[in-house]
């Protein structure tokens, strides 16, 4: 499962063009994998990315007596045999989405303990809005630098969650921890990205009765849950990517595979630059448009413009004629791949950890950059094509935890694009 050490080498490539199939939503199939623990069956899931991070979630849960059989993107999931066990300390400190597992664990047996997620990347990233709900559901919590013990006690009278802040991990632990429990549970200041919604729905299709009122999601007492099929929605982050891919290398792309409705923060923002698209009921075509126009960005939660679509948009607007201005809101160090950019060329200006100012168009070269993390390895992809010479991404297993085989799907579309073991 795990890579080698691997960089990517890309050439000069404009002017992609043919058809692209969007896989499956990464942040939904971690999800409803760790739904599955609540399933007694087997459950056949459908459109299942081959990704890092997802070998991972299935590592860490085949070492705790869970089965899997994967076929291509589908995947069975068999969780009945779960041993209490507690879920491998390394594995999950390796991936923050692992969190997830926490609520239907302390559901399905009342305890667990997880290692202390350290900070990251993209900013501290702390769990305080997870152990806050949980705390509030009846769960004991015994927190230390190390680790964090949960035991689940006793249910509150009143099952109620008031998020202070919109977490997307923290509104689905508790949607999957409610699931599992004899009484209703409300859950105010909820996310709604398309990928929580996504999980609700399989939980509706598996029995249970949830609602959701803007931003109030209900969850019904727990009704016996059924093993179903279900195909998983595409992953809107690599459709976006594939788009904003295509505007840079000025291509005309087809992208397969996608719901255009959980794309329209970034297709609002192509009409504003004069980006021409076509887009039908499953697919979205982009159009050669040699020269667009410069936009600001200010990153919020669903239905606002995606903190993970704000990288690959950053390397767009470096080719867009005139000043644009980011503003990352969602995590506070998200911008470090814009001084990446800038080893290429790019003429940006780093106002502080969440701002910036981009001027455009400028030509970017060829250099030897780091992938940072998964979206801003992404980013640094469609640097690299339309850059003039050879680039070198190091780090290609931050690219891989979300991309499926990104470099042969790109050479098919006229991408020269190579992955050199290291
Ligand atoms: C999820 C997505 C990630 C996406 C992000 C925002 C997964 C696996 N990842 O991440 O791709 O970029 O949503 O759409 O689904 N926060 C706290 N305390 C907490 C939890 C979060 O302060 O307990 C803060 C975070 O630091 C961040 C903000 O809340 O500043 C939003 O984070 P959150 O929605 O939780 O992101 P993730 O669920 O980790």
């Amino acid at each position: 499962m795990m890579k080698k050490s691997a960089k990517f080498v890309i050439n000069h490539s404009d002017k992609l063009n043919g058809q692209i199939d969007v896989y499956g939503s990464k942040n939904t199939a971690m999800k409803i994998i760790a739904a599955c623990i609540l399933i007694p069956g087997k459950v056949r899931l459908e459109n299942i990315p081959d990704i890092l991070d997802v070998q991972k979630m299935i590592l860490i849960l085949e070492k705790m007596g869970g089965e899997f059989v994967r076929n291509g993107h589908n995947l069975t999931v068999d969780l009945q045999n779960l041993k209490p066990i507690d879920p491998d300390e390394d594995l999950v400190r390796s991936m923050r989405a692992s969190i997830v597992l926490v609520g239907p664990l302390i559901s399905r047996f009342g305890k667990v303990k997880i290692p202390h997620p350290g900070g990251c990347l993209i900013g501290a990233r702390p769990i305080d809005l997870h152990l806050k709900a949980f705390r509030n559901l009846g769960v004991e919590i015994e927190e230390n630098q190390q680790s964090c013990q949960f035991n689940y006690k006793s249910s509150p009278q009143e099952r109620k969650v008031l998020f202070s802040r919109i977490s997307v991990t923290a509104t689905e632990n508790v949607i999957l921890f409610a699931s599992f429990q004899k009484q209703k549970t409300t859950i105010s200041q909820a996310a709604i990205e398309p990928e929580v919604i996504d999980l609700i729905n399989f939980l509706k299709q598996s029995g249970l009765k949830i609602n959701v009122f803007g931003r109030t999601i209900e969850i019904d007492c727990r009704q016996n849950l059924k093993p179903i099929k279900y195909r998983i929605i595409p992953d809107r982050i690599e459709a976006a990517t594939f788009a904003i891919m295509a505007a840079c290398t000025r291509s005309n792309l087809k992208i397969n595979n996608i719901i255009p409705k959980h794309l329209e923060a970034l297709l609002d923002k192509f009409k504003l630059m004069g980006i021409k698209f076509d887009k039908g009921k499953n697919f979205l075509y982009l159009k050669n448009t040699p020269a667009f126009k410069a936009v600001n960005i200010s990153t919020a939660e669903y239905p606002g413009f995606p903190t993970d679509i704000q990288s690959p948009m950053g390397v767009l607007l470096t080719q867009a004629e005139g000043i644009s201005r980011i503003k990352e809101n969602i995590f506070e160090n998200r911008l470090g791949y814009l001084s990446e950019l800038k080893k290429m060329g790019a003429k940006i200006n780093i106002l502080n950890s969440n701002e910036a100012i981009i001027y455009g168009p400028t030509a970017l070269y060829g250099a030897k950059i780091n992938s940072l993390d998964l979206r801003a390895g992404a980013t640094l992809i469609i640097g690299g094509l339309i850059a003039k010479g050879r680039t070198e991404i190091f780090e290609a297993g931050n690219i891989d935890r979300g991309y499926e085989k990104i470099e042969e799907r790109l050479q098919k579309i006229g991408a020269q694009i190579s992955r050199v073991k290291i």
